[in-house]
C-alpha cells in the first residue's frame, strides 16, 4: 500500500489530502481530529452533518440510550454552516462533485484546515480550526469565503443538535437562545438517562462582511441564524468560537459557556491560536520524537504521538483514556487495559503528572472494581474490562453478533479477561520506578495494589495434585480463545502483582506504619491475607519454556490445529464473521488475534534471548494482528532480538493503521472505527523500548539500542526520576546527554555496562 493513496506529506508536521475520497470520510473524521483530552472534534467540513460522521465527543458525558451501550455523548455542532450565493448552496457535499477540497492537518498544534474551490464559479471556502489546550472547552474557527462577486450571501450559522450517535439518541430537551447584542447563541440539552446538562455556545464576529439582516430559526434540536451578509472586497471573514460545558464540569454550565464565548470573541482567533501553540510547544519539548532520514515515518510518528496526547484527559484524575480516545463513541470512551499498557508508558517518562492523574482515576474507580468482584463472587478489586467514569463494568455480555445466524454472542471479556487488574498493578510499579513518587503509592497506589492482590487471591485455584495455584477459565490478551486455563501472560502478571503488593506492604510497614494501619483498617486487611499472597506468589503455576524453548500460551494450546490466518480467511463464509469464541474460525486453531506470549516478553525481561527468539519465531506466523495492539509489541521484541528490519516492518504496520485505514471500522456487526489510541501509544514504545532498547527495572535504567537502516537518526527526551536527558541514536553512535538543570547524576547502563552522567554531561557509545 502506498501512502499517496491516502495522503500527501506537506512537511514533517503537516499532512495533506489533496482531494476527498468519499470512501474515506469516516477515517478523515478520526485522523484529522482536533482534540485536547476534554473534547474531540472530528475532521469534517462545516457543511457536513451526521451522515458524514460529523461529531464532537465530550468527556464525562456518559449516557445509555439503547439499554446496552453506555457511551459518551456528542455535542451539538456549533460550527455548522450553510452558504447560499444567488440561490445556490455552496459546499462540498459527497456525491455532488460541485467543489474540490484540500485538507491540511498540522499535528504540531492540532490545526485542521480546509480549502475548497467551487467548480461552477470562483468561490472559495477557507476554514481553519483547533481545539484549544488553553481553554479545553473551546474550539476556535476562522471561516472565510473568497471571490464573492455577487456580493450578497445568505449564511446559515448556528448550533445543530441533530447529531451522529452510535447507539441511540442521547440528547433531549433542547433549548436555544440568541443574544443579538453580543453575537452569542447557545443550545442547551440534557442526556436522556444520566440527566447531564450539556451547553454548546457559539460566538462570532465578521471581520469582513456587513450583516444586513439576521433571522433566528429555532428548530426542535437546533438553533440557527439566517444572516444576510454583504461581502467586503469580495470576501467574508468570520471568527467564531464553539464552547462546550456540561453540568459535570461546573455547576452552571450555561453561565460558564457564555462567559467563555464572550472572552474568546474578545481575544480573537490569532491570540487564541498563539495561546494554544504555547502549550503545545511545551508538550513537544518533552514528548516529540525526531526521526531523520524518512519524512513519511517522521510524520507518522508525530501523528501517533499527537493522538496519544489528545486522547488523554490530562486535566482530570477522574477520567479514563478511551480505546478510541475522543475520536468517536466507539468503545464507549472508556478505558481498557490499553490505558495502562499502551497509552501510559509515554507519559510515565515525559508528562508524569498525566500518568499520575490517569492512575488516580483507577484509585477513584476502586468502588466500581470492588462491586464487579463482589457481583461475580470474588473479593477485592476486579477492574472492569471497559471502564467509564464510575469504574463499573460497561462491557455488555453480548458483545459481538454472529453475522450468519444473527444470534448474539455471549463474549466473556467482562467476566473472564482478568488481566486488566494485575496490569494496573504492573503500571503502578513502573510509575514508581520511573518517578520514585512514593507518596502516590502510599496514598493511592497501595490501596489498588492490595485490593487487586485480594481479588487475585480469590480468583486462583489451588491444585493439590500439582501443589500449584492455577488460574482457570479466563481469557488472555488473545481474545479469540476464551475459557482457557493458565494463560501464561495472566499467570506471570498475577505473580508480579502479588509480589508488588507484598513489596509495598512491607515497605509501608517499615517506613509508613501509621498509613499502613489506616489503610488496613479502611479495607479490613488481615495478616492472613498477606500471608496467602506470599504463598500464592511462590506457588503460582508459571508455564516454563519447553524442550523447544516454547512457552505454551495456555494449557492445551499446542494441541490445537496448527495453521495460519491466511488459511482461516479462506474458511470464512462472510468476511464480517467474528473469528473468536464460541465457534469462530480461530477458536480450535493456534491462530491468535494478537501478541500474548510476546506481550509477556514486552512487559517482563526475564527470559533468555534464545527463549525470546524461539517464541517470536513460533508465534509470529500464527498471529493475525487482528488487534491494533499487536504489531508494536512484536516490534519491541524484534528489536530486542537485534532484528531491526523486522521491527521496522512492524513499525510500518502499526504507525499507519489509521493513516492508511488498514483496520476495519465494523466487525461482527459492531462499529469499532475511530483512532486506535493503543497503537498510537505503542509507537512510542516501539521506538523507545524497541529501537533504543530502553527499559527500567529494579536494577535501574538501561538501553540496548539497535536502529533500522531506513532511519539515519532518532532523537528523544526522557524524564527518569526527575532527571531529564536527551538521547540520540544513529547507525554508529548512541548519545545520552543529561539536562543542565538536573540536581543529581544519572545512572544507567548500555549493553549492560554502567555509566554515570552529571548535569549537562554527555556520553557517546560507538555501536
Ligand atoms: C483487543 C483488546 C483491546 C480492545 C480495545 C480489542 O480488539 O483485542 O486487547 O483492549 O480491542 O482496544
Amino acid at each position: 500500500m502506498n501512502h499517496e493513496d491516502f495522503f500527501k506529506i506537506k512537511d514533517d508536521w503537516n499532512l495533506q489530502i489533496e482531494s476527498l475520497d468519499e470512501e474515506q470520510l469516516v477515517h478523515y473524521g478520526s485522523n484529522l481530529l482536533c482534540g485536547n483530552g476534554y473534547l474531540g472534534y472530528r475532521g469534517t467540513l462545516e457543511e457536513w452533518g451526521k451522515e458524514q460522521y460529523q461529531a464532537c465527543v465530550i468527556t464525562d458525558t456518559y449516557d445509555m440510550a439503547d439499554g446496552k451501550w453506555r457511551e459518551l455523548s456528542n455535542s451539538p455542532n456549533a460550527l455548522t454552516t450553510e452558504v447560499m450565493v444567488a440561490g445556490e448552496n455552496i459546499g462540498d457535499f459527497p456525491g455532488q462533485n460541485k467543489m474540490t477540497t484540500e485538507l491540511d492537518f498540522n499535528y504540531k498544534y492540532g490545526v485542521f484546515k480546509r480549502i475548497s474551490e467551487s467548480k461552477n464559479n470562483n468561490i472559495e471556502i477557507f476554514s481553519e480550526r483547533f481545539a484549544s489546550y488553553d481553554n479545553l472547552h473551546l474550539i476556535a474557527n476562522n471561516y472565510q469565503l473568497k471571490n464573492i462577486e455577487n456580493d450578497e450571501v445568505e449564511l446559515k450559522l448556528g448550533i445543530n443538535g441533530d447529531i451522529w450517535d452510535l447507539n441511540g439518541t442521547h440528547l433531549e430537551n433542547f433549548r436555544g437562545e440568541y443574544n443579538s447584542n453580543k453575537n452569542i447563541l447557545y443550545l442547551k440539552a440534557e442526556t436522556g438517562e444520566s440527566k447531564i446538562t450539556l451547553v454548546t455556545a457559539l460566538s462570532f464576529r465578521f471581520k469582513k462582511g456587513k450583516i444586513k439582516n439576521v433571522k433566528v430559526e429555532n428548530e426542535k434540536k437546533s438553533i440557527y441564524l439566517l444572516i444576510n451578509v454583504e461581502a467586503e472586497s469580495d470576501k467574508i471573514d468570520l471568527d467564531r468560537n464553539m464552547i462546550v460545558y456540561s453540568s459535570n464540569d461546573v455547576d452552571a454550565p450555561l453561565k460558564a459557556a457564555l462567559i467563555d464565548a464572550d472572552e474568546a470573541l474578545e481575544l480573537g482567533y490569532q491570540k487564541l491560536k498563539e495561546k494554544n501553540q504555547t502549550i503545545w510547544d511545551k508538550k513537544w519539548e518533552l514528548m516529540d520524537i525526531k526521526i531523520k532520514g524518512n519524512i513519511l515515518d517522521q510524520l507518522a510518528v508525530r501523528f501517533n504521538l499527537y493522538h496519544n496526547i489528545i486522547a488523554a484527559p490530562a486535566h482530570s484524575d477522574r477520567l479514563p483514556i478511551g480505546a478510541r480516545g475522543l475520536s468517536c463513541q466507539a468503545y464507549q470512551g472508556s478505558a481498557f487495559w490499553d490505558q495502562e499498557i499502551f497509552n501510559l508508558p509515554m507519559f510515565l517518562y515525559t508528562e508524569t503528572e498525566t500518568a499520575k492523574n490517569i492512575l488516580k482515576y483507577r484509585y477513584h474507580t476502586l468502588n466500581g472494581a470492588r462491586k464487579k468482584a463482589k457481583d461475580l463472587g470474588y473479593d477485592g478489586a476486579f477492574y472492569a474490562w471497559i471502564s467509564g467514569k464510575s469504574g463499573k463494568e460497561l462491557c455488555p455480555s453480548f458483545f459481538f453478533k454472529d453475522v450468519i445466524s444473527g444470534r448474539k454472542i455471549r463474549n466473556h471479556f467482562n467476566d473472564w479477561q482478568i488481566h486488566v487488574s494485575p496490569d494496573i498493578s504492573y503500571t503502578i510499579w513502573k510509575y514508581y520506578l520511573a518517578t520514585k513518587d512514593i507518596d502516590f503509592v502510599v496514598d493511592y497506589g497501595s490501596e489498588i495494589l492490595f485490593e487487586v492482590a485480594r481479588f487475585l487471591h480469590s480468583r486462583v485455584h489451588y491444585n493439590q495434585y500439582k501443589d500449584k495455584y492455577e488460574i482457570i477459565r479466563l481469557l488472555g490478551p488473545d481474545e479469540y480463545h476464551e475459557n482457557v486455563d493458565n494463560n501464561a501472560f495472566t499467570n506471570y502478571q498475577t505473580q508480579f502483582a502479588l509480589k508488588k503488593a507484598l513489596y509495598f506492604y512491607y515497605k509501608m510497614e517499615n517506613e509508613y506504619p501509621e498509613k499502613l494501619l489506616d489503610l488496613k483498617n479502611k479495607i479490613d486487611l488481615t495478616e492472613s491475607e498477606v500471608t496467602a499472597w506470599q504463598q500464592i506468589s511462590e506457588k503460582i503455576y508459571l508455564p516454563q519454556p519447553d524442550e523447544n524453548r516454547l512457552i505454551e500460551q495456555f494449557d492445551g494450546y499446542f494441541d490445537l490445529e496448527d495453521t495460519n490466518a491466511e488459511v482461516l480467511k479462506e474458511r470464512l463464509i462472510d468476511k464480517e464473521e467474528y473469528w473468536g469464541w464460541p465457534n469462530g474460525v480461530a477458536v480450535f486453531t493456534q491462530v491468535i488475534k494478537q501478541a500474548d506470549v510476546i506481550q509477556l516478553f514486552t512487559l517482563h525481561d526475564i527470559f533468555s534471548e534464545d527463549v525470546l527468539a524461539a517464541n517470536y519465531d513460533y508465534y509470529e506466523p500464527r498471529t493475525q494482528h487482528g488487534s491494533s495492539l499487536s504489531p508494536s509489541q512484536y516490534a519491541v521484541i524484534a528489536a530486542r532480538l537485534g532484528r531491526a528490519e523486522e521491527a521496522y516492518d512492524y513499525f510500518k504496520k502499526s504507525a499507519f493503521i489509521d493513516l492508511m485505514s488498514t483496520n476495519k471500522a465494523v466487525s461482527g456487526g459492531t462499529f469499532i472505527g475511530g483512532v486506535h489510541t493503543a497503537a498510537a501509544g505503542g509507537i512510542w514504545q516501539l521506538i523507545i523500548n524497541g529501537f533504543a532498547g530502553m527499559k527500567i527495572d529494579r536494577k535501574g535504567l538501561s538501553f540496548k539500542p539497535v536502529l533500522c537502516q531506513e532511519w539515519e537518526e532518532i532523537e528523544f527526551k526522557l524524564n527518569y526520576q526527575a532527571k531529564k536527558f536527551n538521547v540520540t541514536l544513529d547507525q554508529n553512535m548512541f548519545k545520552l546527554k543529561a539536562a543542565a538543570g538536573n540536581d543529581e547524576a544519572l545512572e544507567f547502563s548500555i549493553f549492560e555496562k554502567e555509566y554515570t552522567v552529571d548535569a549537562a554531561e554527555e556520553i557517546k557509545i560507538e555501536l
